[in-house]
């Protein structure tokens, strides 16, 4: 069944710069709902750098966090656990990535440097598609035209991937133009809020389904994402 989801959104409570606590997440929760979602990858930070425990300290804590927050019985039910990984040197070889994809699925939500694309980024990228048939998100890609010429921009597209974009790409005119020209020249998408709180960064999915008409298949496509990269064995989490 397809339903209207966030691929990207920082609601598990006290895991990074996301939610601060449980109220936070219920109430971000509360407030995606309301916009129509009906599913969210939750997917907090991975620096590796900053991981001294590695992966398996990681996903300690995060997925206690997790469980906390499924037992506050939140407004929506279908709430997949992922990651939003930070590409660095070498993290395609890291002990255990496989376990940061988004659970049900073979997706895995990838962070480019906020810094100029170099070739290791796409080869890490690609390493990971080769070793356990991931599927990369590249998250935002909307946030790097600041730092991309064309053929950067050309050579991540290039990638064996999915493009995300977030929800306030479509508040800006360039960024909306930059959005539906890649949209239009057929790239597989999908959209998320990266919401972190209730202020500054809140959910936002109503900034896309505000200029989008309806019908036009567009969040639709977008939707169908999870469900074309779902495992066919039962989610882990
Ligand atoms: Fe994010």
């Amino acid at each position: 069944m397809q339903l209207v989801t966030d691929h990207h959104s920082h609601i598990i409570p006290g895991i990074d710069d996301g939610s601060r606590n449980m109220e936070m997440s219920l109430g971000m929760i509360k407030q995606l709902k309301r916009q129509g979602i009906e599913r969210i990858a939750a997917t907090p930070h991975f620096y590796s750098h900053r991981e001294p425990g590695g992966i398996s300290a990681y996903l300690d804590r995060r997925n206690e966090a997790y469980y906390s927050l499924l037992a506050q019985a939140p407004a929506i039910k279908d709430i997949r656990i992922g990651s939003e990984v930070a590409i660095e040197k070498g993290i395609s070889e890291l002990d255990g990535i496989e376990q940061l994809a988004i659970s049900g699925t073979n997706l895995i939500l990838m962070e480019l440097p906020y810094a100029p694309y170099a070739d290791w980024m796409g080869e890490e990228i690609y390493n990971l598609y080769c070793t356990y048939d991931l599927m990369p998100i590249i998250a935002h890609l909307d946030r790097y035209t600041e730092w991309y010429g064309k053929n950067d921009i050309e050579k991540v597209l290039s990638l064996d991937a999915v493009f995300q974009f977030n929800a306030e790409a479509f508040d800006h005119f360039e960024t909306r133009r930059f959005v539906s020209k890649l949209i239009k020249k057929g790239i597989s998408y999908c959209f998320g809020t990266d919401t972190h709180n209730l202020s500054d960064r809140k959910p936002n999915f109503d900034s896309i389904t505000r200029r989008e008409k309806p019908g036009s298949g567009l969040i639709e496509k977008s939707d169908s994402i999870m469900d074309e990269f779902a495992l066919s064995e039962k989610p882990l989490f």
